[in-house]
Formats: C-alpha cells, structure tokens, sequence
C-alpha cells in the first residue's frame, strides 16, 4: 500500500491515498480510549467495510440524507456516545458526506465538552469541501447550518476509493466545487476541471489534491469567515436560494446542481459589473450547461429565491452578500447585486436552454 500524501492545515493533516492504513498509523500514534465510527444508512453498506475492522468499540448509523441532519438525529448521537460510555479521550470517526461530517463534529464537539473526532469523506464534495476547514453543525428552523460551531477534526482522510461507491449524479453535484475552486483562485484547475469530460473516466486523485489545496489556502488565511473566505461563497447565493426553493417543489435539485446554476447566474452579475468579460461569461455558461443541463426555473419562483438569500448568515442587515469574478481563478468578496439584477441574472441563465 503506498503512503499517504500529507497536506497540513492549521492545526491537523489531511492524508490523501489510502485510508486504511493512514487511519491505522493515526491510531498507533495518537491511542484513544475508545473508538467508534458514525456512519449512515449508505455508508453503513459502501463504505464501512473498508474500515470496519477499525471500529473496535462500536457503530452509530444514522438515516443518509440532508432532512435528518436536526436536533433530533443529533440527540440520538450523543445518547450512543453516553450508551457506550465514551471519554474525551474517545475518538469518533466521521464516515460519510457532508451530513455525516457536519452533525458527527457537532456531536463529538459538544459531548463532555469536546471528545476526539476524524473525519473521513466518502463523496466528492465532502473530499474537497465540507471536511476541511472546520464547519460543524445541524440544520434548525428550516435553515442550513444554522446551529453550529467551527472546530478542527484532529485529522482528515481522503481516500478516492469511496468515490467508486457514488452515484453519478452525486459525484457531479460535487464536481461544482472543483469548478468553483479553479474559477476563484486556480485557473489551471479550472482548465483540468473542463478536461474531465463527462466525469466517466476521471483519475480523480491530482484534481481532488489540486481543489484541496485552493481550499486549505482560503482557510488558512481565514479560519473564521471574517473576509476572504467568503470567495467560497462564489455561485452560492443564488444557488443556495435556488436549492432551498426547489427542495420544496417536484423538482429538487442536488447542491451542485443549483449552484452550478448560481455559478452562471453570479458569473453573468460580475459581467454586468464590468468584472469578467463576455467571452469568459459564455465560456462558464456554456461549460456548466453541457455538464449539468440546464432545468428552468419558473419566473414566479423568483422572489422566493430572493427571499431565502436574504437568510444567508454572511449577509449584513438588508443586503445580499455576493462573491463575484474579476476574472477566471480571482474572486472579490462582500459585492451587492439589487434584486432587479439578480432577477435579470436567472433570466440570463434560463435564456441559455
Ligand atoms: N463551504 C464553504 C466554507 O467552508 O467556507
């Protein structure tokens, strides 16, 4: 087995390659008191037995899906943290995507005041986004992340063998990320990202190091979201507005699905702002059109979306805060864009089916 690539931040490792034996050493090194993995429904069955024998002392499986990352499944988690008797000591391996990593902090954050946590990611987007840069917690009244808090996991393991287990809808949604970290700050990446076609015969493991690595940069400088690492945040507004609406309706969209269609509508504002020109506008538009069609969105849908932008946590009193593009692989945060042009926006990314 090769030896996992190491990539520092802050204060832990991300080890990139195999899992099983980065997670061994890890434990020979850092011997908890006790071990147990959390995992979900899903995980449970593709991922966990590429670890299991690791789980000495237990497994919490919870049900896969976003609706269940509440206070309730949280509670559950900490009554079997209690149930089997675990210390601070303890070390809780988070097994799963962005809900399993996210609610499994959480848990492990506050129980007796902070017990060990890792987290290991089994999807794309939770490989090159939502395991690093410690954002933990669950969603209450209705909004994403709105109860939480930011700790670091004691390390990250990325291992791309879980990304065989991915449906393909799943492993493009969190191809979004990727597209969004070379349009903010690495246009080279941004280059490969096109270069990986219709994402059936990728090796993923140079462009997930690649995406890791914009995002260790961006939090390094900014654990706290104070400024720049609200550039994240690019295709994000519109897309999470866009997401939250259609969750409700007969159509819901996957989160890369939507902020794909945030990354054109966002791109199509920084143009009208004189930011990117309008061959690197039709470029986006095009790329993301071909990659994840191109669902219209009913007008009379837009003041919804508007409304649940306004409940973005990085906005400031009334206004909407937006990362725009200067150009391809550079972002400017804290922008504004009026309701009449964020409209204008969708009605660009529908006018491109
Ligand atoms: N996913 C955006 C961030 O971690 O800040």
């Amino acid at each position: 087995m090769t030896k996992s690539k190491e990539i520092p931040v802050q204060d832990y490792n991300i080890y990139l390659g195999d899992s099983q034996s980065a997670i061994a050493s890890f434990l020979d090194r850092n011997r908890p008191s006790k071990i147990v993995v959390l995992v979900d429904d899903n995980t449970s069955v593709h991922c966990l037995p590429i670890i299991k024998e690791i789980a000495t002392d237990g497994v919490i499986t919870i049900p896969a899906g976003e609706k269940f990352k509440n206070l309730e499944v949280a509670q559950s988690i900490w009554d079997q943290l209690f149930t089997l008797k675990l210390d601070r000591n303890s070390l809780l391996i988070n097994l799963g995507g962005g809900v399993i990593g996210d609610m499994g902090g959480f848990c492990a954050s506050t129980y007796m005041r902070g017990m060990r946590f890792v987290q290991v990611p089994t999807t794309l987007l939770s490989q090159v986004d939502a395991s690093i840069g410690g954002k933990l917690g669950i969603d209450y009244h209705g909004l994403k992340n709105s109860v939480g808090l930011f700790k670091n996991p004691e390390a990250v393991f990325v291992d791309t063998v879980y990304l065989d287990t991915l449906p393909y809808v799943e492993l493009r949604s969190g191809f979004a990320e990727i597209i969004k970290h070379g349009l903010i700050a690495d246009e080279d990446l941004w280059k490969d990202a096109q270069a990986c076609g219709d994402l059936k015969s990728v090796s993923w493991q140079k462009i997930v190091e690649d995406s890791i690595l914009v995002k260790k940069d961006v939090v390094d400088s900014d654990p706290f979201e104070r400024g720049r690492r609200k550039i994240l945040n690019f295709g994000h507004t519109i897309g999470h507005g866009v997401e939250s609406v259609m969750l409700e309706s007969a159509h819901p969209l996957l989160h890369g699905e939507a902020v794909a269609i945030g990354m054109i509508a966002e791109s199509y504002i920084s143009n009208q702002k004189k930011m990117i020109s309008d061959q690197d506008l039709k470029a986006i538009g095009n790329y993301l059109i071909g990659l994840y069609g191109s669902p219209s969105l009913q007008e009379g849908l837009y003041d919804d979306f508007i409304v649940k932008m306004r409940h973005d946590k990085k906005n400031r009193g009334d206004e909407i805060n937006f990362t725009l593009l200067e150009s391809i692989g550079k972002a400017r945060e804290n922008c504004q864009a009026d309701a009449q042009l964020i409209k204008e926006s969708i009605n660009y990314y529908n006018s491109l089916s």
